[in-house]
């Protein structure tokens, strides 16, 4: 380990206003810059860091999606997939050398596409988390957006990023590699005002540093609140729960749900609560208290699906989350320019579908950590803002950091 990721990230020499101009790309323009990417130089460092593309699968429709393979010195791999912008698969050895895909995915786009509701890997987008009663008011307009959670709006609507396919080139540099995926968002889709570019970086860096940045433009104002949707298994992907894997949550305080799981507007104390993970605590240990909150999250056994709030301040360099598994050793941080954390226990899993490699994906069967702003905030004034003005750019850099590397 050699550095925190806040000092690291302007790595890739590409400013801000190149980031801007990639987001605004359409067509022939980004094939000219896939091929600038491809071939700017590379030194010593990057020999051990490889981005190759290959041929996915095919939309029902029958468009092309392709997969983006980033590999480091460690024998960490990451596979990127342009459909939903999704990480497919994060593979990591174990103390031991022993390899295992740690991230729950599908093989397959139909499968993303029939089990659309676990997000699984996705960027989500325009809203990620909920909007109560799928309606806000922005600039004294109301909005109204596709309900697809009760009452709710769940994950940018019916629609959202997660079943786009992005445009993608790929990252190489002395640092890192990774991929570089583009959406364009008209205005009005899923309710959202304004024309909205977006572009996210993934890269790999040979400190098993998985970086994500996202930027955005707007042409009206509007909210925002990008994350990533990855679903960790330290054992590997189908080997069980994760009631066993200990979490670390640098956050004293929660927002407490109602029964719809919208955060009722309070910051809550973690302190005497089953929400606290302020020291390392395995996710089984609380999980089935007698605790409405973890009822409101999964009414049959208990679950965790709630915001933390964070005490780092959107410090990339102060650790906002840790999860391990002493079985395998295995151990995941992260850092974020968020404000919140999502932690969730994938409550709905309960083994009735296959995941890649066959894998059986039961209930607990992986956990999120979904770096955020809070859910509703365009409801909730006294919560940080998620208003992205007209013309500014919105970013937001998450950091997953592997060991054993
Ligand atoms: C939400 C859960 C939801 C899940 C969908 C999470 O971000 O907090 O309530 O069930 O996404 O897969």
């Amino acid at each position: 380990m050699t550095s925190n990721p806040g000092n690291r990230y302007s790595l890739l020499g590409l400013g801000a206003a190149a980031t801007l101009a990639a987001t605004l790309m359409v067509g022939p323009a980004m094939a000219a810059a896939k091929e600038q990417s491809t071939d700017s130089g590379m030194g010593d460092n990057a020999a051990h860091l490889a981005v190759t593309e290959s041929d996915f699968d095919k939309t029902p429709q029958g468009e092309q999606i392709e997969r983006y393979h980033l590999t480091n010195r460690n024998g960490m791999a990451v596979d990127v997939i342009t459909f939903g912008a999704r990480v497919q698969s994060i593979v990591l050895p174990d103390k031991n050398g022993k390899k295992a895909d740690i991230a729950l995915g599908f093989d397959n786009v139909k499968d993303y596409i029939d089990h659309q509701s676990t997000y699984f890997g996705a960027i989500i987008g325009r809203y990620g988390n909920r909007i109560a009663n799928g309606t806000f008011k922005l600039d004294g307009k109301t909005y109204n957006l596709p309900k697809n959670d009760g009452p709710n709006t769940l994950h940018g609507g019916t629609e959202g990023f997660d079943q786009k396919i992005w445009a993608a080139a790929p990252i190489r540099s002395n640092d890192a590699v990774g991929v570089e995926l583009t959406h364009f968002s008209p205005d009005g889709t899923m309710g959202f005002p304004g024309d909205l570019a977006v572009t996210v970086r993934y890269t790999l860096d040979n400190d098993n540093d998985l970086r994500i940045h996202y930027s955005a433009v707007s042409d009206k104002d509007t909210v925002i609140n990008l994350t990533n949707h990855t679903y960790f298994n330290l054992a590997g992907a189908g080997s069980g729960t994760v009631l066993d894997q200990v979490a670390m949550i640098n956050a004293n305080q929660y927002t407490p749900i109602n029964k719809t799981l919208i955060p009722t507007g309070k910051l809550a104390p973690v302190k005497d609560t089953p929400m606290d993970f302020t020291t390392p605590t395995p996710i089984g240990r609380n999980i089935h208290a007698d605790s409405p909150q973890l009822k409101y999250a999964e009414p049959k056994q208990g679950g965790y699906d709630f915001n933390w709030v964070l005490n780092t301040d959107g410090d990339l360099d102060k650790l906002a989350a840790r999860v391990s598994d002493p079985q395998s050793g295995r151990m995941v941080e992260m850092y974020t320019s968020e404000p919140g954390v999502q932690f969730y226990t994938s409550n709905f899993l309960d083994g009735s579908f296959k995941g890649a490699h066959g894998n059986t994906l039961g209930h607990w069967g992986g956990f999120t950590l979904e770096a955020q702003h809070y859910p509703n905030s365009p409801n909730q004034p006294d919560f940080p803002t998620t208003t992205l003005k007209a013309g500014q750019k919105y970013t937001q850099t998450t950091v997953y950091r592997f060991l054993p590397e």
